[in-house]
């Protein structure tokens, strides 16, 4: 099976490409925008001539979707910018996919739901409460209007990385090990979820695809771990023998976006596929961590 990972040097992509590139029976091309080189081909993805290009030239079977402006702070502060990748562009490479018999996946978000009635199945009423689930949802919706596609919701992510700050799961290392005192989040309640592991679940679901299962519609997955942030340090701490004390919790944080309160998705469409994943939060994370320790 060919597939086409965009936005294969983010945190998301880059372990969804390298995992399926271990696969001898699929053939994985990635693309990047800024960090394209070396095996990534160049793309940006607001042209729509170089998405024909790209799809003419790979012939994927299947598109993994995983490019997007991600950060909430930032599509609220470029709103034209975050709509025009997360929506104009998708609507764009869903279109595209289509007319060349290609299968879409798109990777969305659990920001589509207010995070007031938890746990959500995929098929609830969303109600994004900021810019960035709003661009998300509706990218969504194009994807789904434009043909045969599908989308996979997923939480918090975090993964292998260079840069701690890539994730805010990792960035957690640094609070932890700066001694001076934190107020950190002790309110939000989040599914950290490994980028590792959602790569082994896509690779789940392309199996399933090759040998002739339809997916269409809405799927989700999640860590099953809940955490604050708050909580979360403490176990960054424990992984890393770091004292902990100048942690303080805030059960009133302030957000320059709003955010959802808990958005834990129900993973049971996939589960009930035969797809898991059996691997705790603590032993993803210490791994994650392991090469800045
Ligand atoms: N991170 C999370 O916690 C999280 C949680 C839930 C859902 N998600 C979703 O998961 C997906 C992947 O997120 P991520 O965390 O991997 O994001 P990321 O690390 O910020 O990576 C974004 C990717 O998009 C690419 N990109 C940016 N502008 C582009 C353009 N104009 N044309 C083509 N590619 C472009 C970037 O390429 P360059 O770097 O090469 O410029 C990069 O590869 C997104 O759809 C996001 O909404 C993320």
């Amino acid at each position: 099976m060919r597939v086409l990972v965009t936005g294969a040097s983010g945190l998301l992509g880059r372990s969804v490409l390298a995992h399926l590139q271990q696969q001898t029976d699929i053939q994985a091309t990635g693309t990047a925008f800024s960090r394209a080189g070396g095996h990534l081909i160049a793309l940006d993805l607001t042209a729509p001539e170089q998405v024909q290009a790209v799809l003419d030239k790979v012939q994927p079977q299947v598109v993994i979707h995983c490019a997007a402006e991600r950060w909430p702070d930032r599509c609220a502060q470029q709103p034209e910018d975050a709509w025009a990748l997360n929506v104009d562009s998708t609507r764009a490479l869903a279109e595209a996919c289509t007319t060349r018999r290609a299968q879409l996946a798109y990777i969305s978000t659990d920001y589509v739901f207010d995070g007031q009635n938890a746990p959500y199945r995929h098929d609830a009423p969303t109600n994004p409460v900021n810019f960035y689930g709003r661009s998300k949802l509706a990218g969504e919706q194009v994807v789904l209007e434009s043909g045969n596609h599908w989308v996979l919701r997923l939480p918090w992510l975090f993964g292998p990385t260079g840069n701690l700050h890539e994730s805010g799961v990792t960035a957690l290392l640094e609070t932890v090990a700066n001694k001076s005192p934190a107020k950190i989040d002790d309110w939000a309640i989040r599914f950290p979820t490994s980028v590792e592991e959602v790569a082994d679940v896509l690779r789940q679901c392309l199996t399933h695809i090759a040998a002739g299962a339809a997916y269409n519609g809405i799927y989700q997955w999640s860590g099953s771990t809940a955490a604050t942030r708050y909580q979360l340090a403490l176990m960054v701490g424990e992984i890393a023998s770091l004292d902990t004390d100048h942690l303080l919790p805030d059960s009133n944080p302030a957000m320059a976006e709003p955010r959802p309160y808990n958005c834990q998705l129900d993973t049971s469409r996939l589960r009930d596929q035969g797809i898991n994943v059996q691997e705790p939060l603590r032993t993803q994370l210490a791994r994650t961590l392991a090469p800045f320790l």
